[in-house]
């Protein structure tokens, strides 16, 4: 990875939750035994299902929050590979409220706090599900802000959703470094007009979308180094 340039003119960090900051394939992980053979494939179709369903909905004017969504897109997921057992679903749920968050991340939200510069998440999450995972993941003191986007009932990428860290935060959008680790996010957020950080943690090619990351990482790591953290 060619050395990223260092960025100027950065006020405040925002992130993006599920693929970012936490694992989303943690849950499956954690009952693989139970799921079986399928259970990469199970975790896939989940999480796209998750993602189709929310992007359907808000197009559809037919909001529902990320909780439910994430409720049906599993059930469509376990029904697509033939798995009935309800208390298997139940904990595979109450497994995505707590979901590993990635080892860098406590880290490097403190070096950014260090920085002076304030944290926050923007996610699709609802907002108990959000305050779950920040909680098991013990990020709680790390984030200045957890803001999901119930507060307009409308999914990301609209660009209503990403409005949100703006007022919360009163940084413009210009002043923001966002950091996601998926495509859509990043494009959605580049258009809005956030400085991006995509966190390409799957080394996957990039979306043929309108919207460029400023920043390509494997991870968040280098992320308080390029905006002025002395190197450790
Ligand atoms: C989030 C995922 C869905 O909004 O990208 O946290």
């Amino acid at each position: 990875m060619s050395r990223q340039p260092t960025l100027s003119g950065i006020r405040a960090c925002v992130f993006d939750a599920y693929g970012t900051l936490f694992d989303v394939h943690s849950a499956v992980e954690r009952h693989r035994n139970r799921v079986g053979d399928q259970a990469d494939a199970v975790s896939g179709l989940w999480r796209r299902k998750q993602l189709e369903y929310a992007w359907l909905r808000s197009l559809m004017h037919s909001h529902a929050d990320f909780a439910t969504v994430t409720e049906q897109a599993l059930d469509h997921a376990l029904g697509a590979y033939g798995i009935g057992d309800g208390e298997l679903r139940r904990d595979l749920l109450d497994a995505y409220r707590a979901l590993d968050c990635y080892p860098e991340v406590p880290g490097t939200l403190r070096a950014l706090r260090s920085l002076g510069l304030p944290t926050a998440l923007l996610s699709n999450g609802s907002p108990d599900m959000l305050a779950d995972a920040v909680n098991s993941a013990g990020l709680g003191d790390l984030l200045d802000a957890v803001i999901s986007i119930e507060d307009v009932g409308i999914y990301k990428p609209a660009p209503e959703a990403y409005r949100l860290a703006v007022d919360r935060l009163g940084v413009p959008a210009s002043a923001i470094l966002f950091h996601s680790s998926n495509g859509w996010d990043v494009a959605g957020a580049a258009c809005f007009g956030f400085r991006v950080a995509w966190i390409n943690r799957g080394n996957v090619p990039a979306d043929v979308l309108p919207g460029d990351a400023e920043l390509v990482l494997p991870g968040l790591a280098e992320v308080p180094r390029l905006l002025g953290a002395e190197s450790a």
